[in-house]
């Protein structure tokens, strides 16, 4: 994949300093063994504008992918899902599906992540559950969709 990566920690105790942040560094880790550029990262708290503004930066400076961990669940400050919608051009529902039928077959828990991927700006979004296993494992099963899916959303020729 040409483009390059952000990676956002989307947590209120990780933010705050409560604890240290294990899902950025993880899904990082994933990504540079994809051969993936990673070309910035943020912990930010569970705040939508937040989300918001840091998702629409780094697609401003040119992230095709941009992999978000946390807030995907029914915790009251969960909210990502909510953030990228409001902001989204179209959601790519396979990538919520895909994550959530693979993930139930290691846990049952999978079912309560309101998982998704879509396209904001020009940018591919995924929001991948918080427990750095589950982000990585969730990344893995969307791998063989995310070059194409980068490509188009980025308006660059490619083809099926
Ligand atoms: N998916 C995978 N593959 N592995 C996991 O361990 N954890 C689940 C789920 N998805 C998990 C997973 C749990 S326990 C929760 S609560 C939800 O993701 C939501 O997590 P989040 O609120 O941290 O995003």
């Amino acid at each position: 994949m040409e483009s390059s990566v952000g990676i956002i920690t989307i947590s209120d105790r990780a933010s705050g300093g409560e604890y240290d942040d294990l899902g950025g560094p993880a899904v990082k880790q994933a990504a540079e063994a994809y051969g993936w550029k990673v070309h910035g990262e943020a912990v930010i708290p569970d705040e939508i504008t937040r989300i918001q503004e840091t998702i629409r930066a780094f697609s401003a400076q040119g992230c095709g992918l941009i992999l978000t961990t946390g807030g995907t669940g029914i915790a009251a400050r969960d909210v990502t899902p909510e953030a990228i919608r409001a902001i989204m051009r179209v959601e790519l529902p396979g990538f919520g599906e895909a994550m959530r039928m693979e993930s139930l077959k290691i846990t049952p828990n999978a079912i309560l992540s309101r998982s998704l991927g879509a396209v904001v700006d020009q940018s591919l979004v995924i929001a991948l559950p918080g427990k750095p296993g589950g982000a990585v494992e969730c990344l893995g099963f969307v791998l063989g969709a995310i070059p194409h899916a980068v490509a188009l959303a980025q308006r660059v020729p490619t083809s099926c």
